[in-house]
């Protein structure tokens, strides 16, 4: 085209384009000029400073004081029409001022419904279970998953995401560790903090919850958490402090639970002293559904939203707090703080900017993001006598239990995302909260078949165990699925419920070469595994389970999960033999100390006492074999770095992952031998090698002062190891490291 021409239309263009760009932004410019804190330009702080000035006392009022979603049994309440039917929670904007409502959805795995009396549910795409992202060691599957799961959040009308639960796995029997990230502070920090960047990449706030020590079910209401300052830091604490720094979710969820005998909703050394002023976090603090127990106490400790009110003994953050502002016992700072940490985080994560709406979902592309997450979190635990994977010559296979003709089992309670296509079993479990058991329709047995179609595969429900041994006697292989169904609000057993051990038993004895797939929400006791040839923990697999199952089960998948939670031998090894409280009083105070192991959470428990597990944090068999040579230390600036080569020895294909301890050569009074300092999931061909180099952040080498507020490194040797898991350390290098004072507020370079 000849110049001048071009010239010409490209003019015309310029002008056609030109005239509503400019109307748009004289429009824009006079909506900024009414409302300054529109303008994009501005940082979230002084957009939060420019619209708080604006608002009257109940406008600010409105942002701190939460409804439930849904229609609640008792007290019978009818939420707002203009919040989410079936969803969590729902603050009302302030349309006057262009402030965005948030509707609040559950939760870590996908978009949740809250129990209605009414079906239909709402039905999303659901990732594996917390516990099952975090034993990927990929930080990157689990932003994956965190982005896809907040993009159905918005998708479906919603702007804040009830997810990032972080509580370490102090006790293995917490009902609740399914939807967190397991035993260590680093593992658990990395790959929570990696899910909360996912989800608020959609323009969407994430919680980070339940801050903090909320670490078992049974009482979880009144339960007070016994903890020193340095444990606590060392431990709990750090697994937060790493995720928010990692992922800056907007806001902090408070526990239900009493940390030192206070309430964490009403507790200022939680809030106000250790999270705000420390981390100098400056997102926002909203309840727990319920969680809520003052109006003053509460604010002036540092909540500040009251969730969903209608769960508290009195609607502390509506008409009390007015009064108490009104008496002083709540400053009008207090106030202004509140709805400026609110508006703040509304504005950094785009909600302002970002008017959430609903739209058409993509099932089948997230499919295919959950089944990844699947089939990398399935912890091939033993594999003897090679009878995985599953080869062709098998021409008779068995396939026993657990529905696993249609379905995968799922974790119970608000962060029950309900199956596309309903659910695969009806009937299961408790009517009320927090049932009803759902299993995710997948077939992991519809999927074998698929793949094995020149084999006789013969499913049978396990309900009678001679029946089941006699199938498995005829079978070539055998593949037991066994359950241990896990929910909030109630702990559970480390011994498999409706006498499977006796099923698997009797399947072992009669065919050695059983496989057995465990669908749990963490460790259980497997008497029968010297009978068994293998044992897969598949975790709660998410909607496309069964697939990701029968991938790992036939070598399409080479398995490549890492336990990211101790499996003890017995409830003898564990720092308390039975938990504490009473299910039967769930009202009554009571105590848990967890001064007893302190910041010696999981396998530095087992390192401590000199326990053997049954499984240690850290392992995971695969299909091929992997070698790590040329260990390296070096300190520069203070930081400790660690390189080393692996190769894949191995016949095929596969992702390892390699792991880093460190601990002091001298008594240099940590709570373990050593601490996981770094880690590297590698993805690597039959034979191949690649440099890995990791950065030990200095607070995985210091014990904290609480009186100084500093973290101390004590200058001397220490021992870094390197291998498969925390009680597979193969190569280790003596390393100097400088004494050192770190602040509290120190924050690892990003
Ligand atoms: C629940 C849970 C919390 C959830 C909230 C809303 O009881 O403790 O994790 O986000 O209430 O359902």
């Amino acid at each position: 085209m000849k110049r001048q021409q071009m010239h010409g239309l490209a003019m015309a263009l310029m002008l056609t384009t030109a005239l509503p760009a400019a109307a748009a932004h004289a429009q824009a410019a006079t909506a900024t000029s009414a409302k300054p804190w529109m303008n994009p330009k501005l940082n979230a702080d002084q957009r939060a400073d420019l619209i708080v000035a604006q608002m009257t006392q109940d406008e600010k009022l409105t942002l701190v004081f939460g409804y439930f979603g849904s229609n609640q049994e008792k007290p019978k309440f009818t939420p707002s029409p203009e919040a989410r039917m079936g969803s969590a929670g729902y603050i009302p904007g302030i349309p006057r001022l262009g402030v965005p409502p948030q509707w609040e959805t559950d939760a870590g795995v996908g978009v949740a419904t809250q129990r209605e009396s009414s079906d239909p549910y709402l039905e999303r795409t659901s990732l594996p279970s917390g516990i099952a992202t975090a034993a990927t060691w990929n930080p990157e599957l689990a932003y994956k998953g965190g982005a896809m799961i907040g993009s159905e959040a918005r998708d479906s009308g919603f702007n804040v995401m009830l997810a990032g639960g972080v509580n370490l796995a102090r006790e293995p029997r917490n009902g609740r560790n399914f939807e967190y990230g397991g035993e260590d502070p680093l593992l658990a920090g990395r790959m929570v903090g990696a899910q909360i960047r996912g989800i608020q990449s959609n323009n969407t706030i994430s919680t980070i919850k339940h801050w903090a020590l909320n670490g078992q079910e049974t009482g979880r209401m009144t339960v007070s958490s016994n903890i020193g300052d340095a444990a606590a830091r060392q431990s709990d604490f750090l697994a937060f402090e790493f995720a928010i720094e990692n992922a800056s979710p907007g806001s902090v969820m408070c526990a239900y639970n009493r940390i030192n005998s206070t309430y964490a909703c009403e507790n200022d050394y939680l809030l106000n002293e250790v999270l705000k002023k420390d981390w100098a976090y400056t997102g926002y603090v909203m309840s727990d559904w319920g969680g809520t127990h003052s109006t003053a106490k509460a604010a002036n400790a540092g909540l500040d939203q009251e969730s969903a009110y209608t769960f508290d003994k009195q609607p502390y953050f509506g008409a009390p707090l007015k009064a108490a502002l009104a008496d002083g016992s709540v400053s009008q700072a207090r106030l202004d703080d509140m709805a400026r940490r609110i508006t703040r985080s509304m504005f950094a994560h785009g909600l302002f900017d970002h008017p959430v709406s609903k739209k058409p979902i993509d099932f089948t592309a997230h499919a295919k993001v959950t089944q990844a997450d699947a089939e990398e979190a399935i912890v091939l635990l033993k594999n003897d006598g090679g009878v995985l994977p599953l080869t062709r010559t098998a021409r008779t296979i068995a396939v026993i239990g657990s529905h696993a003709d249609v379905g995968v089992l799922s974790g119970g309670g608000s962060s029950q995302v309900f199956p596309i296509g309903g659910m695969a079993v009806k009937g299961l479990g408790p009517k009320g909260f927090p049932g009803p058991i759902v299993y995710h329709p997948n077939s992991p047995l519809k999927a074998l078949q698929a793949r094995n179609p020149g084999a006789r595969i013969t499913y049978s429900d396990g309900s009678d165990p001679a029946a089941a041994a006699k199938l498995a006697a005829d079978s070539d292989v055998v593949i037991v699925f066994a359950h241990q169904w896990a929910a909030e609000s109630q702990d559970y057993s480390l011994t498999l419920a409706d006498n499977q051990d006796a099923l698997i038993d009797a399947v072992g004895a009669a065919n050695p070469r059983t496989v057995v797939v465990l669908q749990t929400g963490g460790p259980v006791l497997m008497p029968w595994l010297s009978k068994v040839g293998a044992v897969v923990e598949a975790w709660f697999s998410g909607t496309n389970g069964g697939e990701a199952i029968a991938r790992v089960l036939t070598g399409e998948v080479n398995p490549s999960g890492r336990l990211p939670i101790t499996f003890p031998a017995s409830a003898d090894q564990l720092p308390r033999r039975t938990i504490d409280c009473d299910p039967a009083k769930p009202d009554d105070f009571c105590d848990v100390d967890y001064d007893i192991e302190g910041a010696a959470v999981g396998y530095k428990w087992f390192d401590q006492k000199g326990h053997a597990p049954l499984f240690a944090f850290g392992h995971g068999l695969s299909y091929s074999t992997f070698g790590y040579s040329d260990l390296k230390t070096s300190v520069a600036g203070g930081a400790l770095t660690v390189s080393f080569k692996v190769t894949n020895t191995g016949k095929v294909a596969g992702k390892d992952v390699p792991q880093v301890y460190v601990g002091p050569k001298a008594n240099a009074g940590w709570e373990a031998p050593r601490r996981l300092a770094g880690f590297k999931k590698v993805d690597l061909a039959p034979g191949a090698s690649t440099t890995v180099s990791l950065t030990v952040d200095p607070r995985l080498l210091a014990t904290f002062d609480s009186k100084a507020k500093t973290w101390n490194i004590a200058g001397g040797a220490y021992e870094v190891s390197l291998g498969a898991s925390s009680r597979d350390l193969g190569a280790k290098a003596e390393v100097t490291v400088a004494a050192a004072k770190l602040p509290v507020s120190y924050d690892a370079p990003k």
